[in-house]
C-alpha cells in the first residue's frame, strides 16, 4: 500500500485503509476496499483530509508499517479524551475520572512494547485530523511513548533509584502527556489557540496553563504524571517555564529548571510537544514531517532539547516514512521504501506510476480519454541508463531494481510532499 497526498488521488484508486472524518476520527467515511469516485475525492479535499492509503501493486511489504491495533487504541484515546472533557466542561472538570486514561495508556504502552522497533507511522495517522487540543495531546502522548521506548539506557540512568522494570515503565509519561495541555481548557478562548515560537514564548496568562493543569489534575494522578503536566515547557537550556517557586512562597521566584534537573519524562514530553506544534503552520496549513523537524533544528529552538534524547527522537521520527509518496526534483513520483538513518532526508525510494493504482476499468477509461491541450508538461524524461535498468527489471520482475538510494545519487532529491515544496527544509 501507498500513502498518497489527497491532491494526487484519482477516481478508480482503491482504499487500502479506511478514511476517517478529520473532525470525528472515530467516524469512518469510507471503508478499505472502496474504489474512489470523483465526488468523493472532492469531498475529502473539502473537509481537510490530507492523504490516504491506497492499494498499489508490488508494495505489499509496506503493509507492516502500520499496526492497526495501535492505531485503534490511539483513536480510542482521542475519542474518550474529547468526549469526557467536552462533557465535563458543561459541568465541572473536577468530575473527571482519570483512571481510565491510566489504564488506556498502560494498554498502549504494552501494545507498543510487543513490537520490536515499531515505526512512528501510527502517530502520523493523527496528523491531518482536526487540530484540536485533544488530537494534539493524543499525538504528544504517542510520540513521547515512542521516544521513551527507545531511551532505555537514559531511563535506567535517570531513574537509577528504581528497579529496571519500574524505570522503563512509561505509563506516567503517556498519561502526563495525554493531559499536558488540559489547563488550556480553562483559559479565555482567544488564548487557547496561541502558538509558541522562539520569538514569542507567550503571555504570562498563557504560560499559566501548565500550573492550571497541574492544580486541576494533580489530586487524581501519580506525582510523575502531574510533573509532566507542569513542566512540559521546561527547556533544556533553562529558557522555559514555569519558574520554580520558593517553598515558603515568599520572595522573587527562582529561575526555570535546566538540563537534567528537568525530569526525564518532562524532557521527552517537551520534544514531543514542540514537534507536534511545529507541524501546524501559522497560516493554518499542516506541514509535512520534514518541515517540523527542520524547525526544531534551528538556532533558538535546538538548545531547548536534551541533545541525547533529540538524537533518539530523530531516529524514531524519520523525515520521510516508508510508504509515503513524494515527488522528486525531476517530477517523478516515488514511494519511500527504506529510511536511511545517517541521511534522514535521503531515503531509498522507488519510482511509481500512479496509474498503476487505478482499477482495471478506471485505467481503461483513462486511456480512452483524449489528451487535453492544456495538459501540463510531462515530467522530465527518465535517464537512459535508468530506463534500461527499468526494462531489465521488468524482465526479471524485480521492482527493487528501480530503487534509487538518494544518499548515493546526488542528481535527485525530494522536492514535494503533495503540493508542499519541501526542498528548503531538507537537512
Ligand atoms: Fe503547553
Ligand atoms: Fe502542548
Amino acid at each position: 500500500m501507498l500513502k498518497v497526498p489527497i491532491e494526487q488521488i484519482e477516481p478508480g484508486m482503491v482504499l487500502a485503509r479506511p478514511v476517517a472524518n478529520p473532525e470525528k476520527p472515530d467516524h469512518t467515511l469510507l471503508k478499505a476496499g472502496y474504489e474512489m469516485e470523483a465526488d468523493k475525492v472532492a469531498r475529502l479535499r473539502a473537509i481537510g483530509v490530507s492523504s490516504i492509503w491506497i492499494n498499489y501493486p508490488g508494495l505489499d511489504f509496506l503493509d507492516d508499517v502500520l499496526d492497526t491495533q495501535v492505531i485503534s487504541q490511539q483513536q480510542e484515546l482521542y475519542s474518550s479524551l474529547k468526549e469526557n472533557f467536552n462533557e465535563a466542561q458543561q459541568e465541572s472538570l473536577s468530575n473527571i475520572d482519570y483512571r481510565p486514561y491510566v489504564e488506556q495508556m498502560r494498554n498502549l504502552f504494552h501494545s507498543l512494547l510487543a513490537h520490536d522497533n515499531i515505526s512512528a507511522a501510527f502517530v502520523n495517522e493523527l496528523h491531518g485530523q482536526s487540530n484540536d487540543i485533544y488530537r494534539h495531546c493524543t499525538a504528544v502522548a504517542s510520540m513521547a511513548m515512542l521516544i521513551g521506548l527507545r531511551s532505555e539506557n537514559q531511563l535506567l540512568k535517570a531513574r537509577s533509584n528504581m528497579n529496571a522494570q519500574q524505570a522503563k515503565d512509561l505509563t506516567s509519561l503517556g498519561t502526563g502527556c495525554l493531559l499536558h495541555d488540559m489547563g488550556k481548557t480553562l483559559l479565555p478562548e482567544e488564548l487557547q489557540t496561541f502558538r509558541i515560537s522562539a520569538m514569542d514564548l507567550g503571555s504570562a496568562e498563557w504560560q499559566k496553563h501548565t500550573e492550571i493543569g497541574y492544580d486541576m489534575l494533580k489530586a487524581g494522578l501519580d506525582p510523575v504524571a502531574a510533573q509532566v503536566i507542569v513542566n512540559h515547557h521546561q527547556h533544556y537550556d533553562g529558557s522555559g517555564f514555569p519558574k520554580r517557586k520558593q517553598l515558603n512562597g515568599t520572595g522573587a521566584p527562582f529561575f526555570p529548571l535546566k538540563g537534567t534537573e528537568i525530569h526525564i519524562f518532562c524532557r521527552i514530553a517537551c520534544l514531543a510537544n514542540y514537534f507536534d506544534s511545529f507541524r501546524y503552520l501559522p497560516d493554518g496549513r499542516t506541514a509535512p514531517t520534514v518541515v517540523a523537524l527542520k524547525r526544531m533544528k534551528k538556532p533558538g529552538y535546538a538548545s531547548w532539547f536534551d541533545p541525547e534524547l533529540y538524537r533518539i527522537f530523530t531516529k524514531a521520527m524519520p523525515a520521510f516514512s516508508p510508504g509515503e509518496q513524494v515527488t522528486l526534483n525531476d517530477g517523478r513520483n516515488v514511494v519511500v521504501i527504506q529510511v536511511n538513518d545517517d541521511y534522514p532526508c535521503k531515503p531509498i525510494v522507488r519510482p511509481i506510476n500512479l496509474d498503476d493504482a487505478l482499477s482495471p476499468a478506471a485505467r481503461e477509461q483513462k486511456e480512452k480519454q483524449p489528451i487535453a491541450e492544456d495538459k501540463p508538461a510531462e515530467p522530465t524524461a527518465v535517464p537512459a541508463e535508468q530506463q534500461a535498468a527499468q526494462e531489465d527489471a521488468e524482465d526479471k520482475n524485480d521492482p527493487s531494481k528501480f530503487d534509487i538510494d538518494l544518499s548515493q545519487d546526488s542528481r535527485y532529491f525530494i522536492q514535494k510532499v503533495g503540493e508542499f515544496d519541501v526542498s528548503s527544509f531538507l537537512h
